[in-house]
């Protein structure tokens, strides 16, 4: 039996009756960190939403196995409360809910507690707040209600700091982030697992910067719905200078 956190093994997704993830396969053990790139619409986002159990897409051969076990037909909650975070690429807003109430929820439905006082959430969040350089008053905003783009990270990397999740899933989008909310990012990352040296990390990016400061044990490369090539951080660096077109299969006539 399998003692890995997460394994993907010929993994086939479909979404609206197209085929978009091809044979993919995986392995994340406790405490690695991988990244994933690729060209726009490769299906990386498809791969973090596969992994998370959301319903709009359609896993037609292949498995997906957590802590050994299939999840396939686990629900989006069985699997956040298995320990399975995902940061969405391009979170919504949820007006008159405030940072501190939401993770209150987060971690309630995490540990499998109908009620977290409020006192208990607010002095675990001030200090993670503080560890992460932040300022107090932003538990008390509206959640991602007019967030920039630095503050829906600080709030992404504030929620896998809280809820210690197993494995998260940061689908990073990289258009209008400056190079402080990449940081934000790179350095939460490294912060929490410092803490918490068995979580295993799935970063999905263009940006070769943020993996230079997250320092990735593989790199992996989604193309066209299959990973083409994986290695370690120097591949990251060969994409910068090279693009993808080398890594892309041989087109068979
Ligand atoms: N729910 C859906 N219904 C239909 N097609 C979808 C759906 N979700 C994704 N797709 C398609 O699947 C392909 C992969 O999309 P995905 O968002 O996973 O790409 P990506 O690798 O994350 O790209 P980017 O780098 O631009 O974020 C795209 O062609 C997209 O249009
Ligand atoms: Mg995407």
């Amino acid at each position: 039996m399998t003692s890995s956190l997460l394994e993907l093994r010929d993994l086939q997704v479909h979404a609206d009756g197209a085929s978009i993830l091809r044979g993919v396969n995986l392995t994340i053990n406790a405490g690695e960190v991988h990244a994933l790139m690729g060209p726009n619409g490769a299906g990386k986002s498809t791969l973090a939403n596969v992994i998370m159990g959301h319903p709009g897409y359609v896993v037609t051969g292949g498995s997906i196995h957590f802590h050994g076990e299939d999840i396939a037909n686990w629900t989006p909650d069985e699997r956040a409360r298995a320990g399975i975070f995902l940061a969405f690429q391009y979170p919504e807003a949820i007006p008159g809910v405030s940072v501190v109430q939401f993770l209150r929820q987060a971690i309630a439905a995490r540990k499998g507690l109908e009620e977290l006082s409020v006192l208990e959430v607010r002095l675990d969040l001030m200090e993670w707040m503080e560890r992460l350089g932040m300022d107090p008053a932003f538990a008390e905003r509206h959640l991602n209600d007019g967030f920039s783009g630095g503050e829906r990270k600080r709030n992404e990397v504030l929620q896998m700091a809280l809820l210690e999740p197993a494995l998260a899933l940061l689908d990073e989008t990289d258009s209008g982030l400056d190079i402080d909310a990449l940081r934000i990012v790179a350095r939460g990352v490294r912060t929490v697992r410092d803490e918490h040296a068995d979580m295993g990390v799935l970063v999905v990016t263009h940006y070769v910067k943020l993996l230079e400061e997250i320092k990735p044990d593989q790199v992996h490369v989604l193309i066209d719905g299959r990973i083409e090539s994986s290695g370690d951080a120097t591949l990251a660096q060969s994409i910068e200078e090279r693009g993808y077109d080398e890594l892309r299969p041989p087109v068979i006539r």
